[in-house]
Order: C-alpha cells, then sequence, then structure tokens
C-alpha cells in the first residue's frame, strides 16, 4: 500500500543522510524542502522530493493501490519523540497543586508523604488493568499531539510487585498501540514508606530482587535512577547502574534537578544514554557531557510547572553539546504530555529558536530513548511517522502559537489516526 502527499508547503527534518543528533551550532539548521511531495510505502517512508521533480507517471504504474493527500499550505513534521514520561499511573495530584500554590516547595510536599509516595499508594491499589486503561487514553492523548515515540517509566511501584506490574502495563502498551515505546525501570524513583530511614537496604532489594526479575521478564529496556539531593546519592546510583548493566540495561536518569548532585557524572561514567532534568549544570558538568555518548534532556514542562529554575541550555548549546527536550508527562511536576507546547517552553524560557526545539524534540530525542534509526527524521527507509498541520505559515507558527492545535492528520507507521 502506498500514499503519495502532494503539495506541502514545508517538508520538514528531511534527512538524506541520517545524523544520530545535531549538537551546538547544527541545532538550529533544519533543512526544509518548500513546495515537496512524500511517498510512503507500507510502513515506511519511501521517497520525497520537489513538486517540480515529481514524477507521478512512474509512481502510478507500479500499480499498488495508492491513495493521495493534497496537502496544500500544509507542513508535514517527524512526529515528535517524548524521551521522559511516566504515563502510567493511576489517578491525578491537584491538591499538590494547591499546596504549591498556596506555597510549599516540591521538596516540602515530598517530605509530608505526597509527591511520588502519594503516587505509590494508588499503584500499589490499581489493578493492571485499570493502569493500563488509563495509561491507553494518555497514549490516545499524545497521538493526537503529533507524538509518535515515547518512552514511559516505572517508578510509582517501589515494591517488587507493583514495579512489575507497571512495567507489565507498558509491554501491553508497546504490543497494542502504533507507537515506538522504550520502557524503563524506576525502582529507584523514591524511597517507599516502609524503607523510611533504610535507604541502603531498599537500594539492595532494587539490585537483588527488583533487577533480576525485571530481566528475566525482558520487561525494560533501560534502567533509570534520581540521583538528586533528599532522593538517590551518587553512591547508590553507582551501584545500581552497574547492577542493570550487567543485565543490559543502559542508563537514563534523573539528574541535577534539586541541585548540583554529582548525577550527570555518573550518568556519563555508565554511558548512560541520556541525562534528565539538568537544572544545576556549571562548568564541570558541560565539560563531562562533551565528548559522550548521552544526550543531555531538558524538561521544560516540569520546570515551568513547579517554577524551578531554568537549565542553562543556551551555555550548553553554546559549548557545543546536543541537547533534546521531552514533557516528563506525570501527575506530580508535569501533568501535560503537549510536545509543542514543550517547544514553545523552550524557545519562551530556554530562548531556543524553533529550529533548535524542533530538532530537540525529534532527532535529538529520538537518539535520548534510542529509536534514532527508526524515526526522528524524515529519511527514506524511517518509519512513517509523521503528521501533518493546519495550513499555518511555516515552522515558526508552530511554537508561537503555544496553545493552538495544528494538528490535522496523524500517521504512524504508513496509516492514518
Ligand atoms: O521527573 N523528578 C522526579 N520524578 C518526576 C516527578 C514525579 C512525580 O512528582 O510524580 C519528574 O519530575
Ligand atoms: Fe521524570
Amino acid at each position: 500500500m502506498k500514499t503519495l502527499i502532494i503539495n506541502i508547503k514545508q517538508l520538514v527534518q528531511v534527512e538524506k543522510n541520517p545524523h544520530s543528533w545535531v549538537a551546538g551550532k547544527d541545532m538550529s539548521h533544519l533543512d526544509i524542502i518548500p513546495n515537496a511531495w512524500l511517498l510512503i510505502e507500507d510502513d515506511k517512508i519511501a521517497d520525497f522530493g520537489e513538486m517540480k521533480d515529481l514524477d507521478t507517471e512512474k509512481i502510478y504504474a507500479s500499480g499498488d493501490v495508492i491513495k493521495e493527500i493534497d496537502a496544500t499550505d500544509r507542513l508535514v513534521m517527524p512526529s515528535y519523540c517524548d524521551s521522559h514520561t511516566h504515563l502510567v499511573y493511576a489517578g491525578s495530584r491537584e491538591i499538590e497543586y494547591i499546596d504549591k500554590i498556596r506555597g510549599l516547595s516540591y521538596e516540602e510536599i515530598a517530605k509530608r508523604g505526597g509527591g511520588i509516595l502519594n503516587s505509590a499508594q494508588r499503584i500499589r491499589k490499581a489493578s493492571e488493568n485499570e493502569l493500563y486503561d488509563a495509561a491507553y487514553q494518555r497514549i490516545q492523548e499524545i497521538v493526537g499531539y503529533g507524538t509518535g515515540a515515547v518512552e514511559i517509566k516505572s517508578g510509582y511501584g517501589l515494591d517488587t510487585e507493583s514495579e512489575l506490574k507497571m512495567l507489565r502495563v507498558i509491554r501491553r502498551l508497546k504490543e497494542n498501540t502504533p507507537l515506538l515505546i522504550k520502557s524503563t525501570f524506576l525502582g529507584a524513583h523514591a524511597v517507599p514508606i516502609e524503607y523510611k530511614g533504610r535507604q541502603t537496604e531498599y537500594v539492595n532489594l532494587i539490585i537483588n530482587e527488583m533487577i533480576p526479575m525485571v530481566a528475566s521478564e525482558d520487561l525494560a529496556d533501560y534502567i533509570d535512577v534520581f540521583c538528586d539531593k533528599g532522593f538517590f546519592t551518587v553512591e547508590d546510583t553507582d551501584r545500581m547502574l552497574n547492577a542493570g548493566m550487567k543485565y543490559g540495561m543502559r542508563a537514563k536518569i534523573h539528574a541535577n534537578e534539586l541541585d548540583y548532585s554529582g548525577g550527570i557524572q555518573v550518568g556519563v561514567k555508565y554511558n548512560a544514554l541520556s541525562v534528565d532534568h539538568l537544572e544545576y549544570v556549571g562548568d564541570e558538568e558541560i565539560a563531562c557531557l562533551l565528548g559522550s555518548e548521552t544526550m543531555p534532556t531538558i524538561l521544560p514542562g516540569a520546570a515551568f510547572f513547579l517554577n524551578m529554575p531554568y537549565s542553562p541550555v543556551r551555555k550548553m548549546i553554546e559549548a557545543g553539546l546536543p541537547v533534546a527536550l521531552a514533557s516528563d508527562y506525570n501527575p506530580g511536576s508535569s501533568p501535560s504530555g503537549n510536545m509543542k507546547f514543550i517547544m514553545s517552553l523552550g524557545c519562551i524560557n530556554y530562548k531556543m529558536l524553533p529550529e533548535e526545539v524542533i530538532n530537540a524534540t525529534t532527532i535529538n530525542s529520538a537518539y535520548a530513548m534510542g529509536v534514532q534509526e527508526d524515526v526522528g527524521s524524515i529519511a527514506i527507509g524511517k518509519l512513517a511517522n509523521f503528521y501533518i498541520t493546519t495550513p499555518i505559515s511555516g515552522i515558526e507558527y508552530l511554537p508561537y502559537a503555544y496553545t493552538a492545535d495544528l494538528v490535522e492528520m496523524v500517521f504512524l507507521k504508513g496509516k492514518q489516526y
């Protein structure tokens, strides 16, 4: 089955020779074909070019069923890759939102048994089917926003059975939804109530019981640790990443959200795929990331929602680093999976250019979840995961119109949703 899209005003993020990521000055460069066509064959991108070079006869001559779509005035964008979410959860946490408005900090709420521990209590009570149904709805929601690949973490279970339950939900989402999904084991999201004051024993439980069981069911692609002030130490993180690596789980970690925690350094030491949050980044952290294979990932939704300091993104890009952006979709610090809004926050709060936020939410975030060979750009042989916009002026309009729904048609693996 072939689909031909013609008269595309801008075919965005095209690559003849796909990159793994874009860094530094290159982040402000984006390849766009104006007045373009795009050919899809089954689930893959088969070809593209300028309208003036389109040989329709040749395309139709092959005799396959062809659906033709006229995209006059519209852009074709590669789907967003959302490389950091916690979208399997039970119940929302708007009460804490009010606490925050009244002046309590994220750490104060966590100390009172709110925050992650609040979600843990609810997830333990929820059945696998309840969690699946709620997460499935959220997947539908983000598909509508133009997301085509998503990483999802466990981390609200905090006991072996509940962590496995969350990961099984993610596995079912992988099997039953058209997105590309990667799963991450985040047993070390917080110390559960029953281990209060016995953090090392909880870390031992993760290493000796949880990781081997997660691996035996092949439930996680990656391993994550919340390495930050008041949560897990560098030493804890070192031990857990080491244990995860033995089972082939590469690290993707929460680091430097609340302090200069050493999380970036320990992540790079274990060749983490990404280090995420990064509100606290200085020269030492930048030097450590340069030359590594670890993608610095910023979560603008969490910093915005919690009124936290903003990561020095300009400084990082100017130093030559790549940067990815992700939503952090979760009930506590970022109850939204809207990647277009994340791009707007990137522009407004981090002074990123439209080209930079598009690179950060496609190619670079694809790398940050290990799917850059399949998605992240419009390239021959990659999966046909993209969306067609409503009629708009050009790429700049996407982050500018910061709440407008500009997605008109979504294609995932070559099929329209
Ligand atoms: O990425 N920083 C740690 N974990 C999540 C928050 C999860 C929650 O509050 O439920 C985050 O922001
Ligand atoms: Fe997170």
